[in-house]
Order: C-alpha cells, then sequence, then structure tokens
C-alpha cells in the first residue's frame, strides 16, 4: 500500500463534496505544518501555549491551495473550460496553477500596482491571462461576478461554496495535530472566507452544525465521528486601514502595506460576523507599523518566514495574551495564510541593510567580531 500523500481531498473525501465522478485536481496541498512558537509568546510574559499553522508552506505559497483544488475540481466536474477570480495576488496564483492542471484557462482580475511581483509572477508563469484593472480588489470582485453572469467562465472566489469546503480542511488537521480543538484561534481576515472555512471545519470536527455550512444541510458527515468534544473561540484580525468589521460597514478606498487584505468589502460579511459571534470571539484591527513588526520578529525570532497580512493573526494574538483578552494558560493558535517569499520588496525594506566589504580573511573577520 503506497502512503504517499494526495492531497486534502484523497485526504478528507468522505467530509467533502466529491464523489468517483470529480476529478480531482491536486498539487498535494494541505498537511501543512503546525509549529510551535518558542521565542516570541515570553515577550507577552504570560504563559501559553502558541502555534502557527504554517499555510505559506502549501504548493503556490498560501492557504488558497485548499479552497483551490476543491472549487477547480468542480469545476472540472462540471465541465468548465475556465475560471474567474479578483485578487489581491494569491487567489490568482492559485487559480493559474491549478487550471494550468486541469488544462482551463485562468483569467485574473488584479489591482493596478497593488500586488507583490512574486504573486505577479506566479499568476504570469502559469499561464493565466492577467488582467491589471484600474481600481482595486472590491471593483474587481463586482465585475468578476458580474461577468460571469455573461461569459462561460466559474468564478473560483470564495463566494463559490466549494472554496470553504476546501478550506475548512485545515481545521480538521489542527484538531488531529493537537490531539483536540485549540481554545483560541487567531487569523487575517480580509474577504472573510478562511475564517468562514475554519469555523465550518470546527463545526464539523466536534460534530456540531453551523449555520455557516452551506452545503451540509445538517447532514454533517462528521456527527457520528467525532474529533474533539470543542470549539475555538475565534478572534479574526483586519488592518487598521482595510478594517470593515472594526467599522460596521464597507470600506471604501481600503489602504494597508498588507497588499493581501486591502479590502473593503467582505463578501463573506454573514459567514464571518456567525463565526465570531457563535463561538463568542472578536474582531480587531492592527496598524501597519504593529504587523509589520511582528512580520520582523517572526522571520527573525521563531524561523517562520510569512508575507505581512499573514503577521496580523500572531501580531494581534500576542498583543490579546499581554493584555489578558486571551488568557493564561490557554492554547492558541493563528494561521500563517502566505509565505514570505510573496512579498521580498517589504521584508527586505524591514530587515537590517546587507553589509558590502572586500573579498579578503581581514575584512569577513572583522565584520564577524563586529557583529558578535
Ligand atoms: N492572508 C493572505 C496572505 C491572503 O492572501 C488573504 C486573502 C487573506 C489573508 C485573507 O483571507 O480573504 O479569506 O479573509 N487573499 C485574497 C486573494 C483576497 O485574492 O488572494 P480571506
Amino acid at each position: 500500500m503506497t502512503t504517499r500523500y494526495k492531497g486534502l481531498i484523497e485526504r478528507y473525501r468522505d467530509r467533502l463534496p466529491v464523489d468517483s465522478n470529480t476529478p480531482v485536481v491536486s498539487l498535494c496541498e494541505g498537511d501543512t505544518p503546525l509549529i510551535q512558537l518558542v521565542n516570541l509568546p515570553a515577550t507577552t510574559g504570560k504563559s501559553v501555549e502558541m502555534y502557527v499553522k504554517f499555510d505559506g508552506m502549501n504548493p503556490t505559497g498560501s492557504f488558497k491551495d485548499r479552497g483551490m483544488t476543491m472549487a477547480v475540481s468542480k469545476a472540472a466536474e462540471k465541465g468548465a473550460k475556465a475560471i474567474v477570480c479578483a485578487s489581491t495576488g494569491n487567489t490568482s496564483a492559485a487559480a493559474a496553477a491549478y487550471a494550468a492542471r486541469a488544462g482551463m484557462t485562468a483569467f485574473v482580475l488584479i489591482p493596478e500596482g497593488k500586488i507583490p511581483m512574486g504573486k505577479l509572477a506566479q499568476a504570469m508563469a502559469h499561464g493565466a491571462v492577467v488582467l491589471q484593472i484600474r481600481g482595486n480588489f472590491d471593483d474587481g470582485m463586482k465585475l468578476v461576478k458580474e461577468v460571469a453572469g455573461e461569459a462561460p467562465v466559474e468564478i473560483v472566489n470564495s463566494v463559490n461554496p466549494f472554496r470553504l469546503q476546501g478550506q475548512k480542511t485545515a481545521a480538521f488537521e489542527i484538531v488531529e495535530a493537537l490531539g483536540k480543538a485549540p481554545d483560541y484561534h487567531c487569523i487575517p481576515v480580509g474577504n472573510a472566507g478562511n475564517i468562514s472555512g475554519y469555523w465550518i471545519g470546527y463545526s464539523e470536527a466536534c460534530g456540531h452544525n453551523t449555520a455557516s455550512c452551506t452545503l451540509c444541510n445538517g447532514d454533517c458527515p462528521y456527527l457520528e465521528n467525532k474529533l474533539t468534544e470543542s470549539r475555538p473561540v475565534m478572534v479574526g484580525y483586519q488592518a487598521a486601514g482595510a478594517a470593515p468589521f472594526l467599522r460596521g460597514e464597507p470600506v471604501s478606498e481600503p489602504e494597508t502595506v498588507a497588499t493581501a487584505i486591502r479590502i473593503g468589502n467582505p463578501q463573506s460579511w454573514d459567514l464571518a460576523k456567525a463565526a465570531v459571534s457563535e463561538s463568542k470571539g472578536w474582531f480587531d484591527e492592527i496598524s501597519d507599523e504593529e504587523l509589520l513588526v511582528t512580520h520582523g520578529l517572526l522571520a527573525s525570532r521563531e524561523g517562520v518566514f510569512c508575507e505581512p497580512a499573514s503577521a496580523i493573526s500572531v501580531c494581534g494574538a500576542l498583543r490579546d495574551i499581554k493584555s489578558g483578552k486571551i488568557p493564561e494558560g490557554s492554547v492558541v493558535t493563528c494561521t500563517v495564510t502566505g509565505h514570505g517569499l510573496k512579498d521580498t520588496d517589504t521584508a527586505i525594506a524591514g530587515a537590517d541593510p546587507v553589509v558590502t566589504i572586500d573579498a579578503d580573511l581581514a575584512s569577513v573577520k572583522s565584520a564577524i567580531l563586529n557583529h558578535i
């Protein structure tokens, strides 16, 4: 019997809306590391067990692959030849890669000048048709929904419910890795699909039905096969310049250095609100300055290199642990959504400068001694 990991659809086939007619389009996504933080928790002065679910370790470098394997497999099942999405960069990278594998055309709408080069390179390399719009993500999302009614293209943004079904598997993996649900789960919120997907996953893992689950209709396959007894408190963090959940309404000109979550009109508004209220959690906002500090510390103190938007979950968790809002003794998981190699410009701008020296022993030796 082969033990080769074949991706999250095969792993969780009995918990996903697929059957023998679904052509599985996979890049072996999922099964990402749950890394315990060993240095940063102590900076809070409190004792907690803190983990990052490093979903930047997926094949295209972000959690989007979890949703995309489902969305593209279901599109293939329907016989679709083309997919479309609006994106701040990661969805477009994932859509492009999975479309390439499925022999489909991916059309991706991105905000002009607002996605990092790593993400743009991915969409281009995988052969997507890249449509750079003179507008932001929210403008692109609106256009995608309109064009899907007028052209033979399947939307693969998280308004497609199969996306959340794929993304819920991250919660299953966490519960399996810990042997139970965490007490708190902290997560970046942009278009609000991922927090909704996690809540579906955590709910199914303990046999709870949730209003958020649009597909199981009360017939949750986990009901008879619980993995855990409890669900975590869900905490969603937004960038202060793009924080519609904190303002209580859409934000028309979202702005943040965390370009992945530069979103003012989240599509999964109701599902995310339900996840937070059902779990007795909260939304909070983080300034660009704060999230960039954590972005640097995660790389330099923990060895976890993520993109700026991803650091917001750890930044918020550390703040809430320090203040006592998340109580001492808690088990806290944070989703780290995307890899640092996606946005090297921001990483380089925030790091110590490179030291240039002559190519001789004396120079190398004195440089080393200067730094010890
Ligand atoms: N972190 C990263 C790295 C992201 O790319 C995104 C969303 C989020 C967090 C927020 O997740 O939208 O489910 O609340 N990126 C989308 C994109 C919008 O187009 O790549 P969410």
